[in-house]
């Protein structure tokens, strides 16, 4: 353990959020007894509930004694009737945390697999944020079947954090090592502190393509993978804003407890867009609109025997400029621009024609960011001209970093 403090757990008096730690069978759980004292430094209750495996490496007492708390470790502890504690405990808490989060506790969250008491717990979650963090070897972490589990996991807008890269307990120096416990607390009270801000906030928030009819089998479309803008969204619903998702082809899941539109072609963003605008109080237009499409899709395909083939294109409506004179004086209106060069002088004059609240821009040229990447970076600009760096990380980190932005500007108005 990384340090011998004396065993205090603070009173619920003193404590101003509620938290279960779920604890599974990893190496780094010697790291979740500290992470219960980072908490408490936090000033968060803890309640720990452990698989049976972990029971094995550590024993409950000692999470007993740090958290002030009975440990749960069986469905059927105590009088030997199914209890209904996990039902109890989901009433209580404002955070499930689970740390260590195995490949295989998160299979079974994914899949809704309910055979413990954490499971269990999870599937009678009451709308508490989730908060995972996964420790592993660093090739099981990135095994196809465990990113598509945390894909599915994210989905739903539990937030997972990534596991730091460092020596791990089989040898391998690699990613999969469990974030250090201060670290862990500090992304728990971020998120417990964040929560609410956007309740009841009405949200409309745009992502993805759009795709323009070429003829029955071709289409004109764009890189854009809609991960920035379902971001957005589960971050806003995090927050507890009431959000409709307006989304071009993506293989993306849908953000649950959002309002999902889907759309394909600008016309029909376009439409679903102007429908719910004046009903919002935030539009975060994130589609990467396609600007022109074919003026005429033809009927049937095209055969490749008819030699040179000429498109005539003609622009599409844009969207945010139609909406300009629709904006009532309470709305905000954020909007993004893919800029490849000149970043802050075309997006300052994007925020200007289209009377934005603020325009987030990035630079679609950097490797590694922006179109199709899990990662972004990106520079918020304000009509006065000033501007703000949000600095390359996770597309979740910079949908948490713009949300803060948005509401620092809506709680000045
Ligand atoms: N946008 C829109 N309707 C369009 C095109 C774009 O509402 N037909 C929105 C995008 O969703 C984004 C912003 O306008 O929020 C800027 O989009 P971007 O593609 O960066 O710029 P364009 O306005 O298309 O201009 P250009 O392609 O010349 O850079």
């Amino acid at each position: 353990m990384a340090e011998t403090n004396p065993v205090a757990p603070s009173g619920p008096a003193a404590c101003t959020h509620r938290v279960t730690l779920g604890v599974c069978a990893g190496i780094s759980i010697y790291k979740a007894c500290d992470l219960v004292r980072r908490l408490q430094d936090r000033r968060c209750e803890v309640k720990v509930v452990m698989t049976a495996h972990a029971a094995r490496m550590v024993a409950p007492v000692t999470f007993q004694a740090l958290s002030g708390h009975p440990v749960i470790t069986d469905l059927f502890e105590g009088s030997g009737e199914p209890s209904i504690a996990h039902i109890e405990l989901a009433r209580w808490e404002e955070l499930f945390l689970v740390a260590p989060a195995t490949a295989n506790i998160l299979g079974k969250l994914a899949r809704g697999i309910a055979d413990d008491f954490l499971t269990t717990h999870y599937l009678a979650n009451r709308g508490a944020p989730v908060l995972l963090v996964p420790a592993m070897n660093g090739s099981m972490w990135r095994h196809p079947a465990v990113q598509e589990n945390l894909r599915i996991l994210e989905g739903r807008g539990h937030v997972v954090l990534q596991p730091a890269k460092g020596s791990l307990a089989c040898g391998d120096v690699d990613e999969g090592r469990l974030p250090e416990p201060a670290a862990v607390a500090n992304e728990a009270v971020a998120i417990l502190e964040r929560e609410g801000g956007l309740q009841g906030v009405k949200v409309l928030v745009t992502a993805g393509p759009t795709r323009e009819p070429v003829d029955p089998v071709r289409f004109l479309s764009n890189r854009s993978s809609g991960k920035m803008g379902y971001a957005v969204a589960r971050e806003a619903l995090q927050r507890g804003a009431k959000v409709t998702l307006v989304s071009g082809p993506t293989g993306l899941e849908p953000p649950s407890g959002a309002d999902f539109v889907p759309v394909v072609t600008a016309a029909q963003m376009a439409e679903a867009v102007r429908a719910r605008f004046r009903e919002c109080q935030v539009l975060v237009m994130c589609a990467a609109v396609a600007d022109y499409r074919a003026a005429q899709s033809l009927a049937s395909k095209r055969k490749k025997g008819k030699g040179a083939w000429q498109l005539d294109l003609e622009p599409t409506e844009d969207i945010l400029e139609g909406l300009v004179p629709l904006k009532g004086k309470g709305q905000f209106v954020c909007g993004f621009a893919a800029e490849t060069e000149d970043l802050k002088q075309n997006a300052l004059a994007k925020l200007k024609r289209k009377g934005l609240d603020l325009v987030a821009a990035n630079d679609v040229s950097r490797e590694g960011v922006g179109f199709e990447s899990d990662r972004n970076a990106l520079s918020l600009f304000w009509p006065d001209g000033s501007e703000e760096r949000i600095p390359e990380a996770s597309k979740t980190d910079c949908a948490r970093a713009l949300w803060d932005a948005i509401q620092e500007a809506l709680n000045g108005r």
